[in-house]
């Protein structure tokens, strides 16, 4: 059984796409016929009442901080995997899952500890042993560590494997060693080639020492770690462990992204018949407050964490241009907060042609994914990528950088096959350039519409991911 461990899940959590990832990942493991279950925090902020929880088990033993500390455990049925769900609410029911904006929680290094310390306490109780414990991220990437030492002291963990999937390097859950010494993890492995980094804690590179296996979220990405450009200091600890790392891009859950069925949208659309598109369109300029006459001219969306990675900035720095071509502009996401006073001091100047909405509204994102034209995505670095997969299912033709799982899945027009537009040089010039060629394009409808079918027509499913993922675990398993 593989027990999938991860600090969000949609449709119970989500704050971007290693949610969307965990939602949908266990399910098609299951497809193929592998025996699978999640567990997760219970958050204040879980949200589906699709999917009823049940307590299982009152008081499950963790031993951290204290002793005497205990969890309730929670069980769902999503789609016959069960959930399990850690519940401590002095840790888990807050407003937010990791920060506001007053920065990251104080506790979170001890949250997630304690998260992690229940896995494994939860692990001994189910009723079929994990053959693989899959973490992801930091914030169970001290689980391999904790299986590792178990391994040495209790022989029902002996051949109990460990994957670390890394959605997202930059993010490290790095802290002060004192949090070390409280962790449980024996003086061993406080090493440089353990949890020790330049005197402070840290729990991803505690994963990449001692997980058995790592992954990463595309081929391009599992490459660019290797570099001191793209590595955050990770590059040394992954080059030593390079056999053991492999990159399985990321699919996308078409029951839930697709524009034939999407039960957000006002109508729905196939590669073979666009008119429920132009509804959608129609729909998005009056949702957002656009002015009508954008109809006939492209509108560009972007949706996503307003943060450093995505270059939200490189969109603020070539907008005077954007306006100029008279293109209508939808932006939905939330994080830094000067990025965001920007945007909603600039849709106040330009009403009717630019406008924001900040926050995180699961509807808009699908309704922005189906009303434009264009959607632009211009990440400093991209492990994988989601939007860019839904914006070709929805025949809203991606303007990217050319990094990481970018690369992989936008081929970049004027190559044979493109499906999509790519600057190479992360400069507001490149990128300028690069949305005035996908304008070009758009005002020729019958280049236009070859470009977008073929996008459309793209196949991100999980099913080959799924594979990868499967034989990864049976070369541990064997
Ligand atoms: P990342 O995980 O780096 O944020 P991805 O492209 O892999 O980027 O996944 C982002 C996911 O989060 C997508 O499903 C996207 O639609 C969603 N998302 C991001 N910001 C918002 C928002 N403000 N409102 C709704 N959905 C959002
Ligand atoms: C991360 C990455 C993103 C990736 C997602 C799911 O948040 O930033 O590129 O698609 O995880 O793996």
């Amino acid at each position: 059984m593989i027990l999938f461990t991860t600090s969000e899940i949609y449709p119970f959590s989500k704050s971007g796409g290693l949610g969307d990832v965990a939602g949908i990942l266990p399910l098609a493991l299951r497809e193929l016929g592998r025996e699978v279950a999640v567990i997760t925090p219970l958050y204040g902020r879980i949200y589906s009442t699709t999917y009823p929880l049940r307590l299982l088990m009152e008081n499950c033993p963790v031993g951290y901080p204290w002793p005497e500390v205990t969890a309730d455990i929670y069980v769902a049925d999503y789609q016959g995997v069960p959930v399990y769900f850690v519940d401590r609410p002095e840790y888990f029911d807050r407003g937010e899952y990791y920060c506001t904006y007053h920065g990251e929680y104080f506790d979170n290094c001890e949250r997630f500890i304690f998260f992690s310390r229940a896995v494994l306490a939860w692990a001994r109780w189910l009723d079929h042993k994990p053959t693989i414990l899959h973490c992801n991220d930091w914030h169970t990437s001290l689980i391999p560590a904790y299986l590792f030492e178990a391994r040495q002291s209790d022989p029902f963990w002996g051949d109990v494997g460990s994957v670390l999937t890394i959605h997202n390097l930059a993010f490290q859950g790095q802290y002060s060693a004192r949090l070390f010494w409280e962790s449980g993890l024996s003086l061993s492995a406080w090493s440089m080639d353990g949890a020790e980094y330049y005197g402070s804690f840290n729990m991803l590179k505690t994963g990449i020492a001692y997980a058995d296996k790592v992954t990463t979220v595309s081929p391009s990405y599992a490459r660019e770690i290797m570099t001191s450009e793209f590595g955050y200091g990770m590059e040394g600890m992954l080059a030593k462990r390079a056999r053991d790392v492999q990159g399985i891009l990321n699919g996308v859950d078409y029951s839930i992204w697709d524009p034939r069925a999407d039960p957000f949208l006002k109508a729905h659309y196939s590669p073979y018949d666009l008119s429920g598109k132009r509804l959608c369109k129609k729909d998005l300029l009056e949702t957002m407050g656009l002015h009508s006459r954008f109809l006939s001219r492209p509108v560009l969306g972007f949706i996503g964490r307003m943060r450093w990675q995505k270059g939200v900035d490189l969109v603020l720095d070539i907008l005077p241009e954007l306006l100029e071509m008279d293109l209508g502009l939808v932006f939905l996401g939330e994080g830094d907060l000067e990025t965001e006073t920007s945007l909603t001091n600039l849709s106040e100047q330009y009403p009717g042609q630019l406008a924001v909405e900040i926050g995180y509204t699961e509807e808009l994102s699908h309704q922005i994914m189906a009303g434009s034209d264009i959607f632009l995505m211009p990440s400093r670095y991209e492990p994988c990528g989601l939007t860019q997969l839904y914006g070709l299912r929805y025949g809203t033709l991606p303007v990217t950088s050319d990094v990481g799982g970018l690369r992989d899945t936008v081929t970049p027009w004027p190559e044979p096959g493109c499906t999509g537009f790519k600057f190479r040089r992360f400069e507001p010039e490149d990128f300028a350039e690069t949305v005035r060629a996908a304008v070009d394009l758009w005002a020729d409808p019958k280049g236009w519409e070859a470009v977008r079918q073929r996008a459309m027509l793209q196949d991100f499913s999980w099913r080959q991911s799924a594979r990868e993922y499967d034989n990864l675990y049976r070369s541990l398993e064997e």
